[in-house]
């Protein structure tokens, strides 16, 4: 985490030191997530402020939970039905809602930069929720944290991100921690779907679900976003799903189990077949509990650095 400047605002470029930190933080917050009372008070006192301009279910409420189990007083800011609609900028909310003596800010944008820039027009922690096609960082460190538990080590772990990368900040956001911390990325999807860029990011990239599937551990499967499909990017779900679905056909072809894991939402049997979802290789749901452990992991660790 960039601890040193008090937010979290992506993982590109945060040491392994600092990711490590957060996750061994995280299973402490996972053990007191299973006890009856899931209360704690190292934020007592402290105000935080959820600011989403852009919808999410398991986020937002992930973000919820755990500062209200850390003990923080929350607000939560969604920009329907607020001020942002009669003109007011981004600076100017911001700036209104800091002069309300707030601690730390939360916020999820369709913009790519909206915490790097708040980060420098407010006192409050910034920590990003997801910032246009940029970056999710604690997506990837619940996504880390669940790939942890199950492995040990993160060190030589075979991972593939599979699907719509070129629109992906989970994408971004795992390749950026996963290579830190020593696993082996690689991506697969249409061409389309790829950005130019991604092999410098130091991925390998597969247009073949059939030629990644046997020399990986874990597939990490990508929404697809519906609205691309009128941009030309994929000629049809039903095609999408023929080549590019993660299916349990697929993926018995491998000699080892695989893996199964999606941030969510998911679109049932076009990225990814209910049976893989649902089935004993799947730790979707697990990477939902663990959310709200990371989450308080980096509130805490941000929310109480002197
Ligand atoms: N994984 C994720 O960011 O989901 P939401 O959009 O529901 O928050």
């Amino acid at each position: 985490m960039n601890l040193q400047s008090r937010h979290l605002l992506g993982l590109e470029g945060m040491s392994k030191e600092d990711i490590t930190l957060i996750l061994d933080t995280a299973e402490s917050f996972r053990e007191v997530l299973e006890r009856p009372i899931k209360k704690v008070p190292p934020l007592q006192g402290k105000t935080i402020v959820n600011l989403f301009f852009e919808n999410s279910t398991r986020t937002r409420i992930s973000f919820e939970l755990a500062e209200r189990r850390l003990s923080a007083d929350v607000v939560s800011f969604s920009s329907g039905g607020s001020s942002i609609s009669k003109g007011e900028t981004l600076k100017d909310t911001a700036r209104n809602i800091e002069a309300m003596k707030i601690d730390m800010v939360v916020v999820r944008h369709s913009s790519a930069g909206v915490p790097h820039f708040l980060s420098r027009v407010v006192q409050a922690n910034v920590i990003n929720a997801g910032d246009g096609l940029h970056e999710h960082p604690t997506q990837a460190l619940l996504d880390m944290m669940t790939l942890r538990q199950k492995y040990k080590s993160l060190e030589g772990l075979r991972v593939c991100i599979v699907g719509d990368i070129l629109h992906s900040r989970v994408a971004r956001s795992n390749i950026f921690g996963l290579r830190t911390m020593g696993a082996e990325v690689s991506v697969c999807g249409p061409a389309t779907l790829i950005p130019r860029y991604i092999e410098q990011l130091g991925v390998r990239v597969y247009n073949r679900l059939e030629d990644v599937i046997p020399n990986i551990d874990v597939l990490n499967v990508l929404r697809i976003q519906l609205e691309r499909q009128k941009s030309g990017l994929f000629p049809s779900l039903r095609e999408y799903h023929r080549y590019f679905g993660v299916t349990k056909e697929k993926v018995d072809k491998a000699s080892h189990p695989i893996t199964i894991m999606h941030p969510g939402p998911i679109n049932r049997d076009v990225e990814l077949s209910a049976d893989l979802a649902d089935g004993p290789h799947s730790v979707i749901l697990e990477q939902v509990t663990n959310g709200v452990a990371v989450r308080m992991s980096v509130l805490y660790l941000l929310g109480t650095a002197q």
